[in-house]
């Protein structure tokens, strides 16, 4: 795609790369404070949360270990309905270790909801979360989620690993993306 017809499925950009890079910083290094002598290990959701875990994890001063897990959350376009299948399960198993979901974005919560619950199910010592973006006005379930990099408006947003119909996902910065796209 041309950079001009990108510009054209995009209206504003919400946060930019200088900017998400500078508050990665700033919560790796809250992370490393807080989990200090504590047995931590990285989970990703994929696909979103694959840009903020490459520099996240990146941004921490250790060594840490990172797993992934696949879910979809069935829903049509750009809504999720809270009924989450495994698509790719954890290699690691969860006993005795301190979780930190890395997640791109909270929307209605209800992946994460999901998540934690079946994360704590399996033995985990704790469970927090970490997303980018979360989206206050649209969440219907509460999910206690430590460390928050933005809060933003209910508007679907691309890039930086969001997608819509696995478009936009390597643009550098999060744009909200124009209504004509997919209505
Ligand atoms: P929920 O609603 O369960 O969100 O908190 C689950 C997943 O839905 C995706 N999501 C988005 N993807 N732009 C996107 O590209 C958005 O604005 C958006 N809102 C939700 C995302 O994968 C999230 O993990
Ligand atoms: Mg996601």
């Amino acid at each position: 795609m041309r950079a001009a017809d990108i510009a054209d499925d995009l209206t504003d950009v919400l946060v930019t790369e200088e900017q998400i890079a500078a508050k990665l910083e700033e919560l790796a290094a809250q992370v490393a404070h807080d989990y200090e002598g504590k047995d931590l290990l990285l989970v990703g959701v994929l696909k979103g949360a694959v840009m903020v875990m490459a520099d996240f994890s990146r941004a921490l001063p250790m060594l840490v270990p990172i797993d992934w897990m696949a879910v979809s959350s069935y829903g049509t376009g750009t809504r999720s309905s809270g009924v989450v299948q495994i698509r790719k399960d954890l290699d690691t198993d969860l006993h005795g270790k301190h979780v930190l979901i890395i997640e791109d974005i909270i929307d209605s919560g209800l992946t994460l909801s999901w998540l934690l619950e079946n994360f704590a199910s399996r033995g985990a010592a704790s469970v927090e979360v970490l997303a980018l973006l979360r989206k206050p006005d649209a969440m219907k379930v509460h999910v206690e989620c430590r460390y928050v990099g933005f809060d933003i408006p209910s508007d679907f947003v691309v890039g930086y690993g969001l997608d819509y119909a696995e478009k936009y996902r390597n643009l550098r910065d999060v744009a909200v993306l124009a209504p004509h796209v997919y209505s």
